[in-house]
């Protein structure tokens, strides 16, 4: 067996009704001035209120940040750093998706590293950042146990990240409350960004025992519970909440792969859905990447309850790509074709891109430009 390590600093609360506790964990960890970071619709959605009284009920200001657009950029997350300096701020709790916990990230580390967010994309932190307690809203990113923030850098228009272990939440309170009312089109987008982590992280080529123990039940989890989860069923949309955890869980040691090149690289330039990207292009990106290692592949069909009996492991793969066409189908996904801003003359830079993207090296198979465009045009055709 080869040689592997496993770093996960941040504690992990989960259950219904644990975000009502913040207030007491705020206080007996000894801090003093709390800011709420999240988003305008997390705020509509009636997130915040119970969240805001818990604080102010262990006898806090309590300083509510609701600043955080989908799909973050560096200049934004600057701009919420100088806000919190000026205001003492030494605890940031995130309320919402990837977007509010990245761009918490993206903050903490400005507030005690200096300089600007993009300063720190893929370069190693000075500082550990200011502490930074996520709750999650959606069930996808898993971004409440990475260390990994994704923001757009404004000048490439492609998202890059901040990606140190010194940027971990250092507690992630996971409430299946939080997800009840998410609407059914952000659990499936979400639910197949989770599905995404978990197979990319169990057939990278950095994969180790542990992140594949995780993410291989994070696959069957989502699998079973993601048609039920869309239609409101709350035992359902726990188990995915819990699955998009311990993907992130996965993937935070064990990286994602092409997916989330291709995804990351769309989602800064056309400003999509993280989710929604992801979910339009796993199928293909997986036929294309099973020759890589056929086995994993295999596993993840079974994992999805394929039967796979008697079929050889390229077989068996396939199969779960026709089952995860199905699961998209079922839920809901739109086609690439249906975004009317996506358009083919920018698909050698995008294909560039993502040839260049950190998480290339993890595919199954390292992809080329050419490569990317062929799926491109591939998924822009379905
Ligand atoms: N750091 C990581 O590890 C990591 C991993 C994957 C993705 N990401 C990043 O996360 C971002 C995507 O995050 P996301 O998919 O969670 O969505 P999001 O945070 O961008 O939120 C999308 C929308 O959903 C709304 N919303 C969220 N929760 C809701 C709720 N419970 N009820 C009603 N509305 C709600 C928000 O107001 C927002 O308008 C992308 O920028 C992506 O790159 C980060
Ligand atoms: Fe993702």
């Amino acid at each position: 067996m080869n040689e592997f390590g496993y770093i996960m600093p941040t504690e992990i609360q989960f259950g219904e009704g644990v975000v009502q506790g913040i207030g007491e964990i705020i206080r007996d960890r000894g801090f003093e001035k709390p800011m709420i970071v999240t988003d305008k619709g997390i705020v509509a959605a009636g997130l915040i209120e119970g969240i805001q009284k818990s604080i102010e009920e262990a006898g806090f200001d309590c300083i509510l940040y609701d600043e955080v657009i989908p799909n973050p950029r560096d200049k934004d997350c600057d701009k919420g750093a100088a806000f919190a300096l000026e205001k003492g701020v030494d605890v940031l709790i995130a309320v919402g998706g990837g977007s509010a916990m990245d761009t918490a990230k993206a903050m903490a580390t400005v507030m005690t590293n200096g300089k600007t967010s993009r300063d720190w994309m893929d370069v190693e932190l000075d500082e550990q950042i200011t502490p930074v307690i996520c709750i999650p809203t959606t069930c996808g990113t898993g971004s409440e146990v990475t260390f990994n923030a994704v923001i757009i850098n404004t000048e490439t228009r492609l998202k890059g990240n901040i990606f140190d272990p010194k940027c971990a939440p250092i507690l992630a309170l996971v409430d299946p409350l939080m997800i009840k009312n998410l609407p059914a089109g952000l659990v499936s987008s979400t639910g197949i960004d989770a599905l995404t982590h978990a197979i990319e992280a169990y057939v990278s080529t950095v994969a180790t025992p542990i992140t594949d123990m995780i993410s291989i039940k994070a696959v069957q989890m989502i699998a079973d519970n993601i048609v039920a989860a869309t239609k409101g069923d709350m035992e359902a949309r726990a188990e995915v909440l819990l699955a998009s955890c311990y993907a992130g869980i996965a993937f935070g040691n064990a990286d994602t792969a092409a997916v989330h090149c291709i995804s990351e690289c769309f989602g800064g330039f056309y400003d999509m859905p993280h989710g929604v990207t992801n979910s339009i292009f796993l199928p293909t990106v997986s036929e294309y990447s099973i020759p890589g290692n056929p086995k994993k592949y295999a596993d993840c069909a079974a994992a999805m309850g394929c039967d796979i009996s008697g079929l050889t492991d390229e077989e068996a793969a396939m199969k779960g790509v026709e089952k995860i066409k199905e699961l998209c189908a079922e839920i809901g996904i739109p086609k690439l074709s249906s975004f009317t801003e996506v358009d083919p003359k920018d698909f050698d830079y995008l294909a560039q891109a993502s040839s260049e993207h950190v998480c290339n090296p993890s595919n199954p198979i390292e992809f080329t430009a050419e490569q990317y465009k062929e799926i491109f045009e591939k998924v822009m055709a379905e």
